[in-house]
């Protein structure tokens, strides 16, 4: 049988898992995300989030995966507990959703990118002919499809980690290049101001839950993303470490893409705050507003760094869309015994045809562009990708509460303690012992009934 494959060491592991972790989530949706909850509440709530209910659910995570060295259904089959493997398909199902819109997304980005720099700078001015144009978004998303399974049928350490190796430096660099230049701009600062300086009374179930959701969805968990990773993970890597530097590096980019992203809009709103909110906030504020901020820099300059600009967003989706791909393709190598290039094309396969509604829904059909309203959605991309940060708060529950009650966390802790000398007695497993029986369970629970009543029922409760 052929071998699973493996990391080459624990820095390719960290890139890929920080290149899973960081993507559209980070540079397109936080920003908008932030200007719906208000701005700088939101990113205390995000923040405080990221630390303390996240971190212990990845640590939970790569410490199931790399017991077993399994696919998310296998881990629970593998740990013994059969029964339980449903977390493991509900985390497939959630993965295919995912990757199903994000893909779309993803086509968008891309898209940008090439017409961008081939020139083609009225593409930005319409955003909604754009998307509309089903055949153009359709290629764009089919040709991101081909470059994610690409780089999965390669292999964990030949595909995954290999593209996270060049493209998160380079990421890093073009995202700093972009906010030394927006903080150039007239205005910048009212940006930052409603980006840094909290109204804590603009706190509701809103800003609760979409800051919880944007956490679950931006650092990949719930669905067992690393749990996959931490199966190719070696047993003397350090899990606690590992994860930290995981978490810090998906929360300082999307902290880092706050301030170049706030800045270019205050220029664009000539100092005033109070429209993003109204108008801007929403999925088109990374395709409309930055554009529109692109071209006042002239036809060459703007169009030099418009594409610059998604070619960075198209690269952080890639490390992450390969990370969702990997996950039904290793349920697929390990329980259906597929070889690795059949499985990434079937599955590849599968999830696009599972999108096209969501291509479909930003103009091209008004029935999946208007059909299903929510209390948040209106759209069926929106819709799908609204039940996909519930299935990962779910599953994050789950998760957690399996490894904590049911596995018992004297065995999560053996398994820790692989690869960190000393971990017994430390202050550290006392803290995770903490967060995992107590915290985690208790506070994701209560949370999840929140949102749901607040996103599919529209009841706020607080
Ligand atoms: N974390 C990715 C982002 O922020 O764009 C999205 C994602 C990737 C979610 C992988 C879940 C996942 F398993």
């Amino acid at each position: 049988m052929a071998t699973r494959g493996s990391f080459s060491n624990r820095l390719g592991f960290v890139l890929a898992a920080a290149g899973s972790a960081v993507g559209l989530g980070n540079i397109w949706k936080f920003p908008f995300e932030v200007a719906l909850g208000g701005g700088a509440a939101f990113v205390l709530m995000y923040l405080l989030f990221c630390f303390l209910l996240c971190f212990p659910v990845m640590v939970t995570e790569v410490t199931i995966g790399r017991k077993t060295q399994k696919n998310p259904v296998g881990a629970f089959t593998a740990l013994g507990f059969k029964n339980w493997r449903f977390i493991g398909v509900l985390g497939l199902v959630a993965g295919v959703v995912i990757l199903s819109f994000y893909n779309v997304i993803a086509g968008w980005a891309f898209g940008y990118f090439v017409e961008m720099a081939s020139g083609n700078f009225a593409v930005s001015q319409n955003f909604g002919a754009f998307t509309s144009d089903w055949v153009k978004v359709g290629l764009y998303a089919i040709v991101f499809m081909f470059f994610t399974a690409f780089f999965v049928s390669k292999g964990v350490s030949g595909g995954i980690e290999r593209l996270a190796k060049i493209l998160m430096p380079s990421l890093i660099v073009m995202i700093l290049i972009l906010v030394g230049y927006s903080f150039t701009l007239p205005n910048a600062m009212e940006g930052v101001k409603f980006y840094l300086i909290p109204d804590v009374s603009a706190i509701n179930i809103g800003t609760i839950g979409g800051a919880l959701r944007q956490a679950f969805f931006s650092l990949s968990l719930g669905m067992g993303a690393l749990i996959t990773y931490g199966s190719y993970l070696s047993k003397n890597d350090n899990i606690v470490s590992s994860s930290a530097f995981i978490t810090l590096a998906d929360v300082g980019i999307a902290f880092i893409a706050g301030l170049m992203i706030f800045p270019l809009v205050a220029y664009n709103n000539g100092g005033d705050m109070s429209m993003v909110q109204s108008d801007q906030a929403g999925p088109g504020l990374i395709f409309i507003t930055l554009p529109g901020v692109f071209e006042t820099l002239g036809p060459g300059l703007g169009a030099f760094i418009g594409a610059f600009f998604f070619l960075l967003l198209s690269f952080a989706a890639l490390t992450s869309t390969v990370s969702l791909l990997e996950v039904p393709v290793s349920y697929a190598v390990d329980e259906l015994r597929m070889r690795r290039k059949p499985a990434v094309i079937v599955v590849a396969i599968i999830i696009f045809v599972v999108g096209i509604p969501s291509l479909l829904a930003n103009g091209a059909s008004d029935f999946f562009g208007t059909a299903f309203k929510l209390p948040r959605s209106s759209d069926f991309l929106s819709l799908v990708a609204g039940l996909a940060d519930i299935m990962l708060l779910f599953g994050g529950f789950l998760i957690v509460s399996f490894a904590a009650f049911i596995w018992k966390k004297h065995n999560l802790h053996e398994e820790i303690a692989s690869g960190y000398e000393g971990y017994e007695n430390t202050f550290v497993k006392k803290g995770i012992s903490f967060l995992i029986t107590f915290l985690c369970p208790f506070i994701l629970a209560i949370l999840f009934v929140l949102v749901l009543l607040d996103n599919f029922f529209g009841i706020a409760l607080i």
